[in-house]
């Protein structure tokens, strides 16, 4: 038995003797009693917030089914939020002024003390990534199609539309452990396929991204890590990555796209 489970276990001995006097009328006779401990202090609200889903959890079944929706968004971006509240709150309190856009935010981590850089990386990025993905994906049949400028760049620097899916597919099944896979505009107003590591976005573009991670600006993003597609794919990654296509929000993407184009 570790540590803490002994000390749960002398916590729950306690509250069970203290639970026995109370029945037999002699907790509030006894001095030596310890008070209960306040309330622990609210988790800090701001100055980022989790944004709603644009559409049910069970909007883009069967490619993504309702009960990973819910722990993605209400679980897992609920943390990175939190987190991300929770790493800046003192930085706040002395005096950091924060860009409420977190695309902007996320490409400033580098100006933070060293000591705060990490846990911002990764909840931003998480915050940030996410926050993106859900209005890349739409329910099935609800999403349009690529725009004429999308598919002839992706024709043009991508070789067309199936071997670009092959290629983003295959960039996301070939991530080792937890990441993105992205289809970017580069500073170069090219087209280009990538990889991130963890909750990195290619918005960030510093010296920690990996290699083969240009920066660039996202207009599809793909989330890799297990809490995407594990309940109902199981390991089974690939076929994750082949039912996305049916609920990919093309609207979305070719606007960015177009956005992106004239940055
Ligand atoms: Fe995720």
């Amino acid at each position: 038995m570790d540590a803490s489970l002994n000390r749960r276990s002398f916590l729950g001995s306690v509250a069970v003797v203290a639970a026995a006097g109370n029945a037999f009328g002699q907790a509030q006779k006894s001095p030596g009693l310890t008070p209960a401990p306040p309330p622990a202090p609210p988790a800090p609200t701001g100055p980022f917030t989790l944004p709603p889903l644009p559409y049910p959890p069970d909007a883009l079944e069967p490619s993504i089914d309702a009960e990973t929706m819910r722990i993605h968004h209400g679980k897992h971006h609920a943390a990175y939020v939190n987190n991300l509240n929770a790493a800046l709150a003192p930085l706040i309190a002395g005096g950091l002024t924060v860009d409420p856009d977190i695309d902007v935010f996320i490409t400033k981590i580098s100006t933070l003390p060293a000591d705060k850089q990490t846990a911002v990386r990764n909840n931003g990025g998480g915050h940030a990534n996410h926050s993106l993905f859900w209005k890349l994906l739409a329910p099935k049949g609800k999403g349009g199609e690529p725009s004429k400028d999308l598919v002839a760049a992706i024709d043009r620097d991508l070789g067309g539309m199936d071997k670009f899916k092959e290629a983003i597919e295959k960039a996301g099944a070939a991530r080792f452990g937890s990441g993105w896979s992205w289809l970017i505009v580069t500073p170069e107003k090219k087209l280009a396929i990538v990889s991130t590591p963890n909750q990195d976005s290619p918005l960030m573009g510093d010296a920690q991204m990996e290699k083969n991670a240009a920066t660039g600006t996202p207009i599809l993003g793909i989330d890799v890590w297990e809490h995407a597609y594990y309940l109902k794919y199981q390991n089974r990654r690939p076929d994750y990555l082949k039912a996305i296509w049916d609920v990919v929000n093309w609207n979305e993407v070719s606007s960015r796209y177009a956005k992106a184009m004239q940055k």
